[in-house]
């Protein structure tokens, strides 16, 4: 038996580098960049689109080549009929994410590149990718409700098509400009749990259809993308900013996890929290609703109390996503629409440069023993 050494270990992963990016980079100090450029900078300004380009090409993308980019997504939303009937036989009760899951890896069945993961073919199925995630969410959950998908409104970009679809009515500019802005600060985070395990799975050279099914499958839980959904839950059952303390304090004693705070990389407060923090107070306004972020606001300032810990993204995004009239099992896939950007970039930057990712584990199992041969035969 190896008498190897015990190799360094650290538990859950935390503080290793995993592996070289020049997509996004987290800065432990509340920062976020993406290919250079500043979230906070571009993200209320950028559409979409712009973003989406930007992590899968490395640069900006000028007027023309944004239009086409915009045109390419658009004549791609629709799923093929084989996908949507797939959608039908689902039980109603089905998980958006899981329903998600499913239609991406069904997806890959339709797609005549699945075997080819060169960069050209990576960049075609991620601009396809992109326009069909957001068509599993909204047709999956008009069906899911008994309701008949709308036809896609080409006219419209990913945000506002995106919204349209899932609410009935072509948004405002403002309304657009806020998914924007969402999607944006979504739209990529480095080697997030979700991404890391697309990466795992291009890394065996699986193709890109496959990684971003794994990703999903990830990105539910409520460790990760799932926290947005579980937070709302949270708020409605304090219901008021004068429960909060009070409530905080009970699940603290009982050393519950608090949905929506907390963060493995950031230790001084998530990069997209402020952000996401003036569109809910924006949105309380316009909706009459602000008590949500109120709540909010007093579960911050207690837990930096109580604990030192900082709200992360998903707080604020849970009530952002109800006020603008979203059930909470469509938080995680509202995250979903956005993320599969970055995870196209980070697979197509692994299959560019690939090499197995297949770390090893610290054994603490029995030591060798001898096997005694099959029962009864002693
Ligand atoms: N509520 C209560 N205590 C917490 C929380 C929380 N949300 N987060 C961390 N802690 C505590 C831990 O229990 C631990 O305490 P201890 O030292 O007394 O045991 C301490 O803070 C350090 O936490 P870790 O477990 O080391 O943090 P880790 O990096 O492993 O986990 C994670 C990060 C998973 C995000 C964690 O903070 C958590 O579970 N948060 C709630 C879920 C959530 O909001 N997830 C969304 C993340 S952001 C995103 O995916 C977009």
């Amino acid at each position: 038996m190896s008498t190897d050494a015990k190799p360094e270990y650290s538990p859950g992963l935390a503080g290793v580098i995993a592996g070289e990016t020049k997509i996004c980079w987290v800065d432990p100090n509340a920062g976020l960049m993406y290919r250079g450029y500043d979230i906070h900078e571009m993200g209320n300004k950028a559409t979409f689109e712009e973003v989406a380009y930007l992590l899968l090409n490395g640069e900006l993308p000028n007027g023309k080549q944004l239009k086409e980019f915009k045109e390419q997504i658009a004549a791609q939303r629709e799923l093929p009929k084989e996908v949507v009937e797939m959608l039908r036989l689902l039980p109603k009760s089905t998980h958006p994410m899981d329903m998600l899951r499913t239609g991406v890896s069904m997806l890959s069945a339709f797609d005549k590149d699945i075997s080819d993961n060169s960069h050209d073919a990576n960049i075609r199925k991620s601009i396809k990718l992109i326009a069909r995630v957001m068509t599993l969410i909204t047709d999956g959950w008009r069906i899911s409700q008994r309701e008949k998908p709308l036809p896609e409104k080409p006219e419209l970009s990913q945000a506002g098509n995106f919204f349209y679809k899932l609410d009935g009515r072509v948004p405002e500019a403002w309304q657009t400009r806020m998914m924007d802005t969402i999607f944006n600060l979504y739209a990529d985070h480095e080697f997030n749990a979700s991404t890391f395990a697309a990466r795992v799975t291009a890394s065996t050279l699986a193709g890109i259809y496959a990684a971003v099914t794994s990703a999903v499958g990830t990105l539910k839980g409520p460790l990760h993308g799932g926290a947005n959904e579980e937070s709302m839950k949270m708020l409605e059952e304090i219901k008021t900013p004068d429960r909060a303390e009070e409530w905080l304090k009970k699940q603290l004693a009982a050393k519950a996890k608090i949905m929506g705070f907390g963060h493995r990389v950031y230790k001084k407060g998530d990069s997209r929290v402020p952000v996401m923090r003036k569109i809910a107070h924006d949105l309380g306004k316009r909706t009459g609703k602000e008590n949500w972020v109120l709540i909010c606001e007093k579960l911050e300032e207690v837990m930096d109390r109580e604990k030192g810990l900082c709200a992360n993204v998903d707080l604020y995004a849970a009530p952002v996503f109800w006020m603008l009239g979203f059930k909470p099992e469509l938080n995680t896939p509202l995250f979903a629409a956005s993320r599969v950007a970055g995870w196209c970039a980070h697979v197509t930057e692994q299959h560019d440069n690939n090499r197995l990712i297949r770390p090893r584990s610290l054994y603490t199992g029995p030591k060798l023993r001898k096997y005694p041969g099959p029962p009864g035969s002693a």
